[in-house]
Formats: C-alpha cells, sequence, structure tokens
C-alpha cells in the first residue's frame, strides 16, 4: 500500500507485478524465510537498509498466510518506522542528562567560588609582602590560574543557566555575511575557501542577533578545526516554512559514528585544548529560540549542521 511503498521508498510503478524478492530489504526477506518453520507470528524491531543506502529502524510484525485448508498463500508484512520515535526517545534521554549536569553545575559552582576567592585574596596579600622578584612571580601565577578557574566556573553555570534570548525581525543573510567577516582571514590562511548559497528570497527571520552571531561562529570555527589541510566550508540560507534553515558544511575530516550522538553535550571534545562547550551551548541558544539543530557526518567525509530557525518577520 501507499505507507509501506513511502517508508521502503520504492516506487509504486516499479513494484507492481514483481516478486516480493525483487522489492523487500535484505532486512524484511530475512525475517521472512524465518518464518517457513510454523512459528506463527514474528515480532520484532530491525534496521533495514534502504535502496538508496540510508538505514532506518523498523517495527516489524510477520506471518504466513494461509486459507482454511492450512495451504500457503503468501505473507503478510506490518511494519512501522520508528525513526522519529527513537529520534525523540534520544532527545529526551539528552534533556535529562543536560538537566542534572545543570543542577550538579550550579551546586558545585557555589562551593568552588567561595574557596577560590580565599585563595586570591591571600595571594594577593603574598604578592605584595613578597620582596623577591622570583616570589612575586609564583603568587601572580597563583592569581592568574585562579581567575582561570573562576572563567570555567562562569562558563559551566552559563551552559547551565537558561539562555535568554531577545528576538526581533531580522535578514538572515545580514547576519550570516557578517558573522562570515570574522573567520573570512581566518579561513583564508587556512586555504579554507568560502562558499555562500542564499535563497533568492530576502529571508526575514525573528532572531537573538548576537546570538544567532554566536551559534555561527562556532559552527565555523570548528568546521575550520576540521580542515587541516583546506577544504571549503559552505553556509546555505533556504527558505522553510514557517521559518528558515541555515545549513553550515564543511569537507574536513567528519565525525566518528559513536562520536556523533555526544557533539552537543557538554565536555565532549576531541581536541587537545578544546572545552567541548562550544556545541552544548549552541543547542542551548538554538534551543531558546524553539529552533532546532541537526547534525549528519561521517569520518573522512566532511560534516553538516543543519539549523532551522522558526518565525518570519511577518507575523
Ligand atoms: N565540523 C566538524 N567536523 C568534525 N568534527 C566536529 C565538527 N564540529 C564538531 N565536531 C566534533 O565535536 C566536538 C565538540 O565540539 P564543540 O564545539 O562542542 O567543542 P570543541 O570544538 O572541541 O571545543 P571548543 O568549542 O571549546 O573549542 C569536537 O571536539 C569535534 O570532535
Ligand atoms: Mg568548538
Amino acid at each position: 500500500n501507499n505507507n509501506a511503498v513511502s517508508i521502503l521508498l520504492v516506487s509504486p510503478l516499479y513494484i507492481s507485478g514483481k516478486d516480493a524478492e525483487e522489492i523487500l530489504p535484505d532486512a524484511l526477506l530475512n525475517l521472512i524465510s524465518g518464518l517457513g518453520d510454523g512459528k506463527g507470528i514474528i515480532e520484532k524491531e530491525i534496521d533495514c537498509v534502504l535502496s538508496d543506502g540510508r538505514s532506518i529502524p523498523l517495527e516489524v510484525s510477520a506471518a504466513e498466510l494461509k486459507d482454511e485448508k492450512e495451504d500457503f498463500l503468501g505473507h503478510i508484512i506490518l511494519f512501522k518506522d520508528l525513526s522519529e520515535v527513537r529520534s525523540l526517545r534520544r532527545e529526551v534521554a539528552r534533556s535529562q542528562r543536560l538537566a542534572s549536569l545543570g543542577n550538579l553545575a550550579a551546586g558545585v559552582a557555589h562551593e568552588i567560588r567561595n574557596p577560590l576567592s580565599s585563595i586570591k585574596g591571600f595571594a594577593v596579600y603574598f604578592r605584595e609582602r613578597q620582596e623577591k622578584e622570583d616570589d612575586k612571580q609564583i603568587a601572580g601565577i597563583m592569581i592568574q590560574e585562579v581567575d582561570r578557574l573562576n572563567r570555567v566556573v562562569s562558563q559551566l553555570v552559563e551552559l547551565a543557566r537558561p539562555v535568554s534570548v531577545s528576538k526581533k525581525p531580522v535578514s538572515l543573510s545580514t547576519v550570516v555575511e557578517n558573522s562570515l567577516k570574522l573567520i573570512e582571514r581566518d579561513a583564508s590562511e587556512k586555504k579554507i575557501e568560502i562558499k555562500k548559497i542564499f535563497a533568492q528570497k530576502e529571508l526575514e527571520i525573528l532572531l537573538d542577533t548576537d546570538r544567532i552571531s554566536q551559534v555561527l561562529l562556532n559552527l565555523y570555527l570548528n568546521a575550520i578545526d576540521s580542515m587541516e589541510n583546506g577544504g571549503t566550508l559552505t553556509v546555505e540560507l533556504l527558505e522553510e516554512e514557517g521559518g528558515a534553515i541555515i545549513k553550515v558544511s564543511d569537507t574536513g575530516a567528519g565525525i566518528d559514528e559513536k562520536d556523533l550522538l555526544h557533539v552537543f553535550d557538554p565536555y565532549f571534545t576531541t581536541k587537545r585544548t578544546g572545552t567541548g562547550l562550544g556545541l552544548a551551548i549552541v543547542h542551548n541558544i538554538i534551543e531558546a529560540h524553539d529552533g532546532k539543530i541537526t547534525v549528519a557526518s561521517r569520518a573522512g567525509e566532511g560534516a553538516v549542521f543543519t539549523v532551522f530557525l522558526s518565525g518570519t518577520g511577518r507575523e
């Protein structure tokens, strides 16, 4: 039927009159072949690879059809696309993780800041009392390090706190153009070409310019980091029902499949000096805009970050 055709991505014209072996994906065929030995109904969740190479999760029930005389008529397979359900499950798990991290962060920050301020106070005191240049320097380092700890703690709290945004209708292409100016030099030094593919139409979207610029900058910097030997950074703007889409893609190192689920997690980083907070903050900002961000990537094949922003300027 039509739903089956659209889930499995086969064309209705193509399947009429064909044998099941010719149209059904291998995963489903394997399931049927297990049916013969009188097992009745099989119910399972399977991953099914489609003709375009994508793999989708399916909930499948399969059984043999027989007439009154127990003669074999054929197979019946019922299946349900679980992609949406799976991605919601993931999203919920992530929000729960973040919420508990947030509480923990606020608590830890509070406990750490107080002792830090006394340590800094004493370090300043010692620096003033030391006669020897060496000792003054050491006290100076102590002060610097305390300041660094304070910054880390502040960032953590910033991440844990809900983001505040003040939205105004602005031209999306202007925001993107301005944000790209900030990285132009960095990119050309690293032999990275910047490509812009903007929608014909001027897209006016309700957003917080500063926050969205922060998002874009983080995405650009990650893309640049991933292209050590040069490449292309592409920013695409598309019109979308009720809003717009910004796509930032690169031709860099890509992301391992096992890491893909974690790139938005706070402190997840594969870089020696990374904080791993960039994409976590990006995710928070997009969430505060009631938008969405997704990532698609394969190791060695670059990465694509897709941001959906809702709310056009004329409402
Ligand atoms: N465009 C990309 N290409 C390849 N890997 C990426 C890309 N964007 C993000 N990643 C992966 O996701 C991880 C997390 O990114 P995130 O921006 O949160 O932190 P970071 O870049 O490591 O640190 P910071 O942003 O503080 O410099 C990165 O360490 C990297 O492994
Ligand atoms: Mg980053």
